[in-house]
């Protein structure tokens, strides 16, 4: 029996008859009082018509005191409890023998898309490409960890007026040898030359460009060839990135692919009374939620991107059946995500369907911009992330892949360590620092158990059965068996940054124990159980880190 079912066993034993709260143990806030403490107490004195406090001593003395040490009933009615050293020895053992350090499988049977990273194809992914990515894919790992079957989804921007430009581009401003080595560098190279030519005043080479893609949109056999062959070596592109990240994609359906669903939405819209006409164009009134007018079909009989998410979104459903969709982009979508999930809803998707807005990240305190000439390349990026690590870690020997997992997992963890609301600054000096809140940090963490471990095998000790006993045993105990719920907490928020803190705090909170307590020099039976916890421990950092994409290598 878990905590919470033991004090809810003894809620409904103490108030027979009366409908008792679903009661929740919580960590307590201060380890004086305990080690948990459950405050339901005070709602059912009210159903049951008794002072607080009485009831909570009725709650006290209902409880199977087999578990516990102490339970006290404190200020109006909180009840404080602490757990006997059975009941954490035991509970230990539990986590330590579960699969995946105890994460529940909660999600076992339920399906749910996550939409993240797609980046806008023809262009190289840079420093702003990053956000998405990596919170997108923590998620990811986190809802699969939970045992649910993920369809993650990268919903490339492959469609739009971009093409008329960079075919025109294609044919017009690269030479013969780029065209044949065709890369998502000269790609951008001729996007910029066209686009600057179709600004020009006599708009010929405009007008040519809005041609190629009219041919492109009518099925032209020669447009159409070229801009698969964009995408593929865009696709290519991403997925070399993808790579280094550890990110991996169930599907590629970019928006080209609703193309032409789109027709399809719209009319059914209109009969169902929810699109309207427009000074020309098509729209759904959204006045009444404050989410102003969606515009489903401009003037011109063009779509836009309310239409794609919502064939995108019927074509989802149809599909897969998800219980969820999660779409992760920067907060400047809020608003779209609001109109076309509240048209979604009218169009009868039940589906859950959830935006996860990031805030702008800067770098190294300027926003990041082509202006602030600080647009950097993601693959630039990464490889001075490598570069920097391997200064680090050459003097321990430390090698190329070596580098390449602490100098990634650096600018992971600066990103997901944020709650992905708020807007972050990327710095190098924080996100390599060795000592605070960083991904080297937890990393060292994590090499420094192993290599504890492995002295202990060296020296023929092994970890024992879990018999924590001093404060600081204690503390780490609680600490470990908190693993499973910060994942859960992690996922119903969205905030893999949930998880990091939990990570954090936990290893700082084995460095007090490990500062205050012998471990290879304690008596042989301290030192097993001890053993056990230190391990525990390294389970737990690697599986969690794991959830944030993030290497935890044996050796730093
Ligand atoms: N391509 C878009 C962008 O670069 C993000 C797409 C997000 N997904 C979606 N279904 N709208 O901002």
């Amino acid at each position: 029996m878990t905590l919470d079912e033991t004090v809810n066993a003894a809620f409904a034993s103490a108030f027979p008859g009366v409908e008792a709260p679903s009661a929740r143990v919580v960590p307590a806030t201060d380890p004086r009082f305990g080690d948990y403490q459950c405050n339901d107490a005070l709602k059912i004195a009210k159903k049951a018509g008794m002072k607080p406090r009485d009831a909570a001593q009725r709650v006290a003395d209902a409880l199977d005191r087999a578990l516990f040490d102490k339970v006290e009933v404190a200020g109006p009615g909180f009840l404080n409890l602490t757990v006997s050293a059975s009941w954490l020895a035991s509970s230990l053992a539990a986590l330590d023998a579960a699969p995946k350090c105890g994460i529940p499988q909660s999600g076992a049977g339920k399906r749910i898309v996550i939409d993240y990273s797609s980046p806008n194809a023809a262009k190289q992914m840079h420093i702003g490409h990053i956000r998405s990515t990596v919170i997108g894919n923590a998620i990811d790992r986190i809802f699969r960890a939970l045992g649910y079957d993920v369809v993650a989804d990268n919903h490339l921007g492959d469609w739009g007026t971009q093409f008329g430009i960079l075919i025109k581009g294609y044919r017009e401003c690269l030479t013969s040898a780029e065209r044949e080595n065709l890369t998502v560098a000269s790609l951008e190279k001729c996007y910029v030359l066209s686009a600057a030519k179709a600004k020009e005043e006599d708009g010929a080479w405009k007008d040519a460009c809005r041609a190629e893609l009219v041919k492109l949109q009518q099925g032209d056999a020669e447009n159409l060839a070229l801009w698969r062959r964009f995408i593929d070596i865009s696709i290519g592109e991403f997925e070399r990135m993808y790579a280094k990240l550890g990110v991996k994609f169930d599907t590629y359906r970019g928006e080209s692919y609703y193309n032409d669903m789109m027709p399809g939405v719209v009319e059914r819209l209109v009969k169902a009374g929810l699109a309207e006409e427009s000074e020309g164009a098509l729209v759904v009134k959204l006045e009444d939620e404050k989410l102003g007018v969606a515009i489903v079909r401009k003037s011109d009989g063009g779509y836009n991107y309310t239409t794609s998410d919502l064939a995108c979104v019927e074509s989802r459903v149809a599909e897969y059946a998800p219980e969820r969709i999660v779409y992760v982009t920067d907060d400047r979508q809020q608003l779209h995500f609001r109109q076309f999930f509240s048209i979604a809803r009218k169009m009868g998707v039940t589906a859950a369907l959830v935006h996860v807005p990031f805030g702008l990240m800067s770098f190294q305190g300027k926003a990041i911009s082509t202006r602030e000439g600080n647009l950097i390349r993601l693959d630039d990026l990464l490889a001075e992330a490598k570069r920097r690590a391997l200064d680090i870690v050459k003097d321990r020997g430390g090698d190329e892949r070596l580098a390449e997992q602490i100098g990634y997992g650096a600018v992971k963890y600066t990103d997901l360590s944020h709650d992905p609301a708020t807007a972050i600054d990327f710095s190098w000096d924080k996100a390599l620092a060795l000592e605070g809140n960083s991904g080297p940090y937890l990393q060292y963490a994590h090499a420094r158990v192993c290599s504890l471990m492995d002295k202990a095998a060296a020296e023929g000790a092994a970890p024992g059965a879990f018999a924590p006993s001093t404060p600081a045993e204690r503390r780490l105990a609680l600490q470990l068996l908190e693993f499973p719920g910060a994942v859960v907490r992690a996922a119903e928020a969205y905030k893999p940054s949930v998880l990091a803190d939990y990570l954090f705090q936990t290893s700082q909170i084995y460095s007090s124990f490990y500062q205050s307590t012998p471990v290879l020099k304690a008596d042989a039976a301290e030192r097993a159980s001890r053993l056990a916890l230190v391990s525990l421990f390294g389970r737990i950092l690697k599986e969690g880190l794991g959830l944030l994409g993030i290497e935890a290598p044996r050796r730093i």
